[in-house]
């Protein structure tokens, strides 16, 4: 069974822009949010927007081999991508997903926070791709 809710990814065009909009329209200060980060391999650009009980995942296009690309086509000004839920094991996650029919779309790889996840087709799951990631070994009790 998934465990907590870890984070909600957002696709924008500009994530300075989009910080900015948490900042002055819902007034998380800038000392919870995270710097800008890179991952090449995936494409993106990100940061975290810290609020009381989760995250919010701001992601960008990088370069133009960039996934999100496509969704920011059909979401011009952005909009809700995926949402993350944490899992124990990471490859006991996939392969209880393929047991059960799902499309997994990637082999376990390091995301945003440093942890293996995978990501599950939204055809799965009432239109929405969902993300798995590994609990932070530091989060576990
Ligand atoms: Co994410």
């Amino acid at each position: 069974m998934i465990g907590r809710l870890n984070h909600v990814g957002i696709a924008v065009p500009s994530i300075d822009a989009a910080k900015a909009t948490y900042r002055d329209l819902y007034g998380v200060p800038e000392s919870a949010m995270t710097e800008t980060r890179e991952l090449p391999a995936q494409g993106v650009r990100f940061a975290f927007v810290n609020v009381a009980n989760s995250q919010i995942e701001l992601i960008e296009p990088l370069g133009a081999e960039s996934p999100i690309r496509k969704f920011l086509e059909r979401n011009p000004n952005g909009g809700q991508h995926h949402v993350c839920f944490e899992v124990e094991e990471i490859y006991a996650a996939r392969d209880a997903m393929l047991a059960k029919g799902a499309a997994v779309l990637n082999e376990p790889r390091i995301g945003a926070h440093g942890t293996p996840v995978i990501f599950i087709h939204p055809k799965n799951s009432n239109g929405v791709l969902i993300e798995l990631m590994e609990t932070p070994k530091a989060a576990r009790a």
